[in-house]
């Protein structure tokens, strides 16, 4: 079936003038339909979340179902899912909490695939903490992320992987679930910046393997704000299933040394 090209451009009110917007990082154009949805919400009288009140319900009506609509989306929990201002804020926010139990001898992976968003926010936290910080390159020619490149540089000590699930300078989409595979062998967690996979590719969390995943609906014609969520789990069982994962990870680790 063609696409009605007019009926698209008809739902963006900012196509009228006629320019054509190549900002990619400056998010997309929002439709008339999303920002009449925001202005309805904003004008409805709205409270605090709760239950008595009129306004309150619709509040606690408006959160409830944008968690559900994330998670639709990305094939996760609902109880998962928060929103905060950008992903930059919300990978800030996650990094400074999860450093609280990292010290020094720990390490945390960044790759130069990676925009800085998903670089920045674990690399200060690890220095905060005196921890360590190793680095994963794509391939010079391809832009590749393999594997093999995170694989490189994890070790028993590894507490978290910070990798892109898709590059928005070249486009090029690291294989996650491998990736995933070899930092949960370890007992790391694997964080994903989903802000460019999101919108141009549909997005299964659990499949991806990642344990915490963030994106930026403002990148596919929303309102401004960052998302991040868990795949499944509800929020305080995150240092639990961390220090799980970690003590089973070292003990694989262990047990391949004492093999070789
Ligand atoms: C791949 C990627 N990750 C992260 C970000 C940062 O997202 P935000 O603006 O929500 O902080 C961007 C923004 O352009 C991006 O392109």
């Amino acid at each position: 079936m063609a696409l009605d090209v007019d009926a698209v451009r008809r739902q963006f009110p900012s196509l009228v003038l006629g320019a054509a917007h190549f900002d990619g990082p400056g998010g997309s154009q929002t439709p008339a339909s999303v920002a009449a949805a925001v202005a309805a919400t904003m004008t409805a009288g709205l409270a605090n979340r709760g239950s008595s009140t009129e306004a309150e319900r619709r509040a606690e009506g408006v959160v409830v179902g944008a968690r559900a609509a994330m998670a639709d989306l990305l094939g996760a929990d609902p109880r998962g899912v928060v929103f905060g201002r950008s992903m930059t804020q919300l990978t800030y926010d996650i990094a400074r909490t999860l450093a609280r139990g990292w010290g020094p001898g720990d390490e945390v992976v960044v790759t130069r695939l990676d925009h800085d968003a998903d670089v920045r926010p674990w690399v200060q936290a690890a220095q905060a903490v005196g921890a360590s910080v190793r680095w994963a390159d794509p391939d010079r020619d391809t832009l590749e992320l393999a594997p093999a490149a995170v694989e490189a540089v994890l070790g028993e000590r590894t507490r978290l992987v910070a990798v892109t699930g898709a590059s928005n300078l070249v486009g090029t989409r690291p294989d996650l679930p491998a990736i995933a595979g070899s930092v949960h062998a370890v007992g790391a967690l694997l964080f994903v910046d989903g802000v460019h996979l999101a919108p141009h590719a549909p997005v299964d969390l659990a499949a991806t393997g990642a344990d915490l995943f963030a994106c930026s609906p403002y990148k596919f014609r929303s309102a401004p704000r960052g998302v991040g969520c868990r795949p499944g789990v509800a929020g305080d069982a995150a240092p639990r299933q961390a220090a799980a994962l970690q003590r089973r990870g070292a003990r694989a680790l262990r047990a391949r040394h004492a093999a070789l």
